[in-house]
């Protein structure tokens, strides 16, 4: 992707799907990616603020800004989307960002409520990635961008339902970035800390009880992680200062794996 941001002109990119784009993090992705030259195919449930936000982008940019509202806990709707990233061969970026909190916590909401956040965060959201790592590798182009959360390496400091879904996410990325970057096809996790979005209202939660310093800007955000996009990362924390702390604790995980599949069990498990 050609960052020509800064310059004030735009390259003709191919085109992004965007999940969520009705609001938050996903709608600062689609004005970020459509002043980057990119035409942009926008996902969620409300119509309205879709289809608003696509007529300011094309009046602002000139690009193709079109809106598939679909509710993605629904597997049919589900399906409509995974057409079209089949379908449309401009199509050469997901932003895998759709994505909810439960309202209480996993003890506290009641099944169906679990079950509609797990329809989302995890199911649409691996089988779009699925579906895009699919497409791309038969027109030898694309990057799938997840929005994953800090909470994956943090599962004890929120909810742990949600957390675990952030966790597969990351988990899904650093798989498929293995797979699939050989081939030239670019995998990003995001991992948030806390964004200023409607997510914390939408889940009940008051977001001015949240320490301010602690709590970014979605701009912010967003523009963090295309940097982080840009220098080739496959893991982006956008909070993060240090990065060298990130590479150490992947650098430590690496030395498991030689360990983590034998005939024996360790010493320590074999009975006396
Ligand atoms: N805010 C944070 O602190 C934070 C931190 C880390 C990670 N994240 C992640 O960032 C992503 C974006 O969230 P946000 O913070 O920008 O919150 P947000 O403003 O509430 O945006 C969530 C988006 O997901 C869409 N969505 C929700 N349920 C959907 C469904 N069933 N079908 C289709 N679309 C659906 C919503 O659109 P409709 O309502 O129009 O369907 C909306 O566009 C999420 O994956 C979230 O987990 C957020």
């Amino acid at each position: 992707m050609a960052d020509m941001k800064g310059t004030g002109m735009t390259v003709q990119n191919g085109t992004a799907l965007i999940t969520g784009a009705s609001s938050g993090i996903g709608a600062v992705y689609a004005d970020r990616l459509a002043k980057r030259g990119h035409d942009l195919i926008l996902v969620a449930r409300d119509r309205a603020r879709l289809d608003a936000l696509a007529l300011r982008l094309a009046a602002e940019t000139g690009r193709t800004i079109d809106v598939l509202a679909a509710d993605l806990a629904d597997r049919t709707q589900l399906a409509r989307v995974e057409a079209r990233l089949a379908s449309d061969t401009r199509l050469d970026l997901l932003v895998n960002n759709a994505g909810l909190a439960l309202r209480g916590s996993l003890l506290a909401d009641d099944a169906a409520a679990v079950e509609r956040m797990l329809a989302v965060n995890v199911t649409a959201a691996t089988l779009l990635a699925r579906g895009a790592a699919v497409a791309f590798l038969s027109r030898g182009r694309g990057a799938v961008i997840t929005i994953s959360s800090a909470l994956a390496l943090a599962p004890a400091l929120f909810d742990p339902g949600y957390a675990a879904t952030k966790a597969h996410l990351l988990a899904l990325s650093q798989g498929l970035a293995a797979q699939l970057e050989p081939s030239g096809i670019r995998v990003q996790a995001v991992l948030p800390g806390m964004v200023r979005t409607e997510l914390w209202q939408r889940s009940g939660k008051d977001p001015h009880a949240l320490p301010p310093d602690r709590v970014m800007a979605a701009d912010d955000l967003v523009d963090a992680a295309l940097v982080g996009f840009d220098r080739g990362e496959t893991v982006t924390i956008p909070s993060l200062a240090d990065e060298t702390q990130w590479q150490a604790a992947e650098s430590a995980r690496a030395c498991l794996a030689p360990g983590l599949s034998r005939r024996d069990p360790a010493l320590r498990y074999r009975n006396a």
